[in-house]
């Protein structure tokens, strides 16, 4: 049967791990998917986690099903962790939400959910954005379009042209937003520019659905939720994709959460049974394993502060990264200004560079990113930053 579909070129960002395996060069350099690593190239499990996982061993005594939602501790922690222990939301009984496999299928479950309400539901997303949200979002069957968010010419977000493009958003649309940390430009919106998306939410009455991946690896834990905060705090309705997989480290366990603030508690109620009936019919229930250990983190000061401490020294190490690319592109004599760099957040950097040159610097330098000219700042180390930097130079100003 299956001869009929097409032979799929690779995934643009999970196919460049495996083309990276491939290549024999032994200078060659990873700056591809979004995995945290260490200076010697490795991505650890956190010691929180390490730590967790022993208590988990010890005090779990069965495997039976957890509860459709998922695990409940974990829910509440993510929930206080993003919106604020004392969010009036929360207080108010407003927010359904459940554990679910990944961001992605936060993601996935929120945009059935979505096709539930209006099948004919148009979901914005920013131009650029994340090369999964497409399939993610528009296999449940919604309709994308785009909004202008970044200049690769200037390398900031382009936000007048995106406000002119949500003024005109009809009532009932999704408007998908980056908590922080945009992927894949590391472009974040000011708390002034958040103050001005929530004013034509409110204005035009489309639904936001804010999608946080990063957390705590842009500013802190709790600056990077500024922006869903707000939008939380001031509108009826609100939609969260959350992953753990970058900041607990817990990539391949596959722990998101989506949550769904509801204009009210009887609306949560109907909200929290709709989301769980839309994850019964896709894969019954989320896994376990790695909310439990979220939950035993957050649950426990000591760890809580361990964990915090590993986030903020991943952060403070990614951004000496940006700051040291940026020095040693102009000691080799780069003829573009790359200090826009310093000035994006996150894990990723937007080198606005051709995508012949990335794909020189791929074929002639043995390094590896996104076409997009995305690259994994964590993947820059003190022993490849001098390579890289001159492979740069080499192929921007030929
Ligand atoms: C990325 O953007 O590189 C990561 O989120 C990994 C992925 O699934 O694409």
């Amino acid at each position: 049967m299956f001869e009929v579909l097409p032979l799929l070129p690779p995934d643009p960002i999970l196919g460049l791990s495996a083309a990276f395996k491939q290549d024999n060069n032994p200078a060659k350099i990873d700056l591809g998917v979004g995995v945290y690593k260490d200076e010697q190239g490795n991505t650890p499990i956190l010691s929180a986690v390490v730590k967790a996982q022993k208590v988990l061993l010890e005090r779990e005594t069965s495997k039976t099903y957890i509860t459709p939602q998922g695990v409940q501790g974990f829910i509440d922690g993510m929930l206080q962790l993003i919106l604020g222990a004392q969010s009036p939301v929360l207080l108010a009984d407003r927010v359904a939400a459940v554990q679910a496999p990944g961001g992605c299928g936060s993601l996935r479950i929120l945009a059935e959910l979505l096709t539930r309400v209006n099948a004919d539901t148009t979901v914005w997303v920013s131009d650029p954005t994340w090369a999964n949200h497409i399939p993610l979002i528009g296999n449940a069957g919604l309709t994308i379009e785009t909004y202008p968010y970044f200049d690769k010419a200037t390398a900031s977000v382009r936000f007048d042209a995106m406000m002119d493009c949500l003024r005109k958003v009809k009532k009932g649309d999704v408007v998908l937003l980056h908590g922080c940390c945009h992927n894949p430009t590391g472009a974040d919106l000011t708390k002034a520019q958040w103050q001005e998306v929530l004013n034509v939410a409110k204005e035009r009455e489309f639904l936001p659905f804010v999608d946080i991946a990063y957390q705590g690896f842009g500013d802190s834990l709790e600056d990077d939720v500024y922006g869903v905060r707000l939008l939380c705090e001031n509108l009826p309705e609100v939609i969260i994709a959350a992953s753990c997989s970058k900041n607990f480290g817990l990539y391949r366990e596959r722990v998101g959460l989506a949550a769904i603030v509801c204009a009210d508690s009887n609306t949560r109620k109907i909200a929290q049974g709709q989301i769980q009936s839309v994850a019964r019919g896709i894969y019954s229930m989320p896994p376990s394993y790695g909310g439990a250990l979220v939950d035993i983190i957050l649950s426990n000061d000591a760890l809580k502060q361990e964990w915090v401490n590993e986030v903020d020294e991943m952060r403070d190490r990614m951004r000496t990264l940006r700051g040291l690319l940026v020095s040693k592109l102009a000691e080799y004599g780069a003829q573009k200004d790359f200090s826009f760099v310093n000035d994006q957040k996150g894990m990723f950097s937007f080198l606005c560079i051709t995508p012949e040159q990335v794909q020189k610097m791929r074929s002639e330098h043995s390094v590896y990113f996104v076409d997009s000219s995305r690259v994994n700042v964590a993947g820059i180390s003190l022993a490849n930053v001098d390579t890289l930097a001159k492979a740069m130079v080499k192929v921007i100003n030929a």
